[in-house]
């Protein structure tokens, strides 16, 4: 049976991974590394946390030896890796730990897989969780598919695309059993309060000002975190070594709509006279090369895997906004100390 290494398992879109992982298949044995950085939260996982086919490791993806020892002594089968540094912002401001993690990290963890591996063929499967921004920045049209060229523009997609890279080279060079795929922007319960929808909720709730980078022209793909779970299960399962998949929510918004979409819906859940969320807009100073557009064609997984986003992004926002509401010690806990340093430092510069 599968004993499967998940990196990141702590983290927003980790820990959704695990959990379906251990509910789903009670005969693979799931261990979860992650080093607990301020995105990396235990209490995102307390529902699986005394099942038996479940155990947390708490390790670096850069330590090269320990991730050697856990391979060997966990009978580790296979990989499904998701650590990394995620926020495109705190990437701006503090680039080398992005290339640390993301491209040092990841490369130690293929190269202890590679050596571990080869002694059974390299029957063991390397799933890597990418993203669609390695891609670059679209205009108003088109979309990205799996041959779309790399144009990363900020320290963070520049790190992925040189993870997705490596990931690649060990496929050609030793053989190894790699997937990647290349999703658009996630969304859902557990996400840490910088990433923009879980940051204006938790600002709306509280009645603090909601900022909004530039005239909030952007437009992402938003997609539902658990359809993203279930596009990572098939991949895992069924793609062919060396394929990519690239998944999208077909939720393209301009950034302005979606602050929008959410303020309505808190004046809803919280009894405010309609408009009065939308009134804490603030536009502040644009993300240095921030990215226009990001879209996504996913109709190779659609057709190979039948696989479709099954949430549009009205539902999934109130599901969220009723999720965080439901969670306030949650969302206190993550939003003390650290955080509210982090909040004040971005924040003033904008
Ligand atoms: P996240 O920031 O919420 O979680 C990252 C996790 O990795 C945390 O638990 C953190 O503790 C852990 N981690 C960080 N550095 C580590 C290290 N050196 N060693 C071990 N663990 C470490 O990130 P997320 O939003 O859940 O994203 C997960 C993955 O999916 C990332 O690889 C990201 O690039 C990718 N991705 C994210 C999105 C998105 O919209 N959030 C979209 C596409 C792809
Ligand atoms: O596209 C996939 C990527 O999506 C992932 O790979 C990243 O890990 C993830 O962080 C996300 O990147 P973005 O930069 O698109 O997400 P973020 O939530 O930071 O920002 C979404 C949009 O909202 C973006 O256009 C910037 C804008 N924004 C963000 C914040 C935090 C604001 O207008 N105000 C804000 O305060």
């Amino acid at each position: 049976m599968k004993r499967i290494l998940i990196t990141g398992g702590a983290g927003f879109i980790g820990s959704h991974v695990v959990k379906h992982f251990v509910k789903k298949y009670p005969g693979y044995t799931i261990f979860n590394l992650d080093k607990l950085t301020y995105a990396g939260n235990l209490a995102n996982l307390t529902e699986i946390e005394q099942y038996s086919n479940y155990q947390f490791l708490k390790e670096d993806i850069v330590d090269l030896n320990a991730l050697r020892v856990i391979i060997k002594d966990k009978s580790i089968t296979d990989i499904i890796h998701l650590a990394a540094e995620s926020h495109v912002d705190r990437s701006i401001s503090d680039p080398t730990s992005f290339v640390v993690t993301n491209v040092i990290g990841t490369t130690n963890l293929l190269i202890a897989a590679r050596d571990a591996w080869k002694e059974i063929n390299f029957h063991g499967r390397f799933y890597h969780v990418s993203t669609d921004e390695v891609y670059g920045s679209l205009g108003e049209d088109g979309y990205f598919t799996e041959t779309t060229a790399y144009d990363p523009r900020s320290p963070y997609s520049a790190s992925k695309a040189s993870s997705d890279h490596f990931v690649r080279a060990f496929h050609h060079t030793y053989g190894m059993d790699t997937v990647i795929s290349n999703c658009s922007n996630n969304y859902g319960p557990y996400q840490f309060p910088e990433k923009l929808i879980p940051l204006i909720i938790n600002n709306a709730i509280h009645q603090r000002s909601l900022p909004v980078y530039g005239l909030g022209l952007n437009v992402r793909d938003w997609l539902w975190v658990e359809d993203h779970v279930l596009a990572i299960d098939l991949i895992f399962h069924q793609a062919s070594a060396g394929q990519t998949y690239n998944i999208g929510g077909q939720s393209e918004m301009k950034n302005i709509d979606l602050v929008y979409l959410i303020c309505d819906c808190i004046d809803r859940k919280l009894n405010r006279l309609s408009g009065t969320t939308r009134k804490l807009i603030q536009y502040v100073k644009d993300r240095p090369g921030h990215d226009l557009r990001y879209a996504i064609n996913f109709s190779k997984i659609s057709n190979e895997l039948h696989w479709n986003p099954t949430v549009t992004i009205e539902e999934g926002i109130e599901k969220t906004i009723d999720w965080y509401l439901l969670n306030e010690d949650w969302l206190k806990e993550v939003t003390s100390g650290e955080y509210m340093k982090y909040y004040q430092k971005h924040y003033s510069n904008h």
